[in-house]
């Protein structure tokens, strides 16, 4: 095994143990974060009148590929945590939302024809284990676009100082029952993400702690690949210290 295929395998079991079964709980309100998506969409002009295909990269349960398929897409949504590929299928209901259980790096094997949509969001990038696969997963993007085709990220922008001391706990969000913190080690250009669950049962509170690895990502480098893959990129401010990086493709 090397060294990227373990932090592969350190992320896929951190989601498959631990975060796949609260991610909807953490996210907040699907539904906040589907109209979201479905606003944002709008706003960049992402929709299909010819029933075009589109592939959401690190879907989880669906944020995104429920708007794209209401918006007209045939959505295939890659993720490599299966209980969130399960919940987005009970979220479809008849959509046209084809699952696939795999690594994103692997996308391009499930393309039965070119697609008119790529999307890759809620700083999922960053989940890949070197900034060398997300360049050669952007390469892998702007190959398999059709010509004229769309990809629209969404990443945190890490620019500012690395917080210091108490200001590494994060509060991300809590009920009765339980409570959800992140404690991240920032090291160079790697952030170690502790999370940390409480939960009560039967009375007593329980905790678990669980950690990965991921990239601090400097999102003008996604700018610049995509740049050098020929793509026209535009970017707009997102939620919560997020960029919206859109590229286009040439006809
Ligand atoms: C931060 S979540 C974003 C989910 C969704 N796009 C959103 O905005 O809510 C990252 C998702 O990517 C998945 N993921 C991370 N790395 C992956 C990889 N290498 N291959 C497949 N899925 C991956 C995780 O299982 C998780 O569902």
């Amino acid at each position: 095994m090397t060294d990227a295929d373990r932090r592969t395998r350190a992320v896929k079991d951190h989601y498959d143990e631990m975060l796949g079964s609260v991610y909807s709980w953490i996210v907040g309100d699907f539904e906040a974060s589907y109209r979201a998506n479905t606003e944002l969409f709008a706003t960049l002009g992402v929709r299909s009148n010819r029933n075009q295909t589109a592939f959401d990269l690190g879907s989880g349960p669906g944020c995104q590929s429920i708007p794209l398929a209401e918006a007209g897409f045939r959505v295939t949504a890659i993720d490599f945590c299966e209980e969130l590929l399960v919940e987005l299928r009970q979220r479809a209901g008849e959509l046209t939302i084809n699952t696939v259980n795999d690594d994103i790096l692997n996308f391009d094997d499930h393309i039965v024809e070119p697609p008119e949509l790529i999307v890759c969001m809620g700083d999922t990038l960053v989940h890949l284990p070197s900034a060398d696969e997300v360049d050669s997963l952007l390469g892998k993007v702007s190959n398999s676009l059709s010509a004229g085709g769309r990809f629209v990220a969404s990443l945190r922008d890490y620019s500012a100082t690395p917080p210091e001391g108490p200001a590494r706990f994060v509060p991300v969000r809590s009920s009765d029952n339980r409570i959800f913190t992140c404690f991240l080690e920032f090291r160079g250009d790697t952030i170690i993400v502790h999370d940390i669950l409480h939960t009560r049962e039967n009375g007593h509170w329980r905790l678990r702690v669980s950690c990965y690895q991921k990239l601090r990502l400097d999102y003008r480098r996604v700018i610049a690949a995509l740049h050098d893959h020929g793509m026209e990129v535009d970017t707009l401010p997102g939620e919560n210290g997020m960029v919206i990086v859109s590229a286009r493709k040439a006809s």
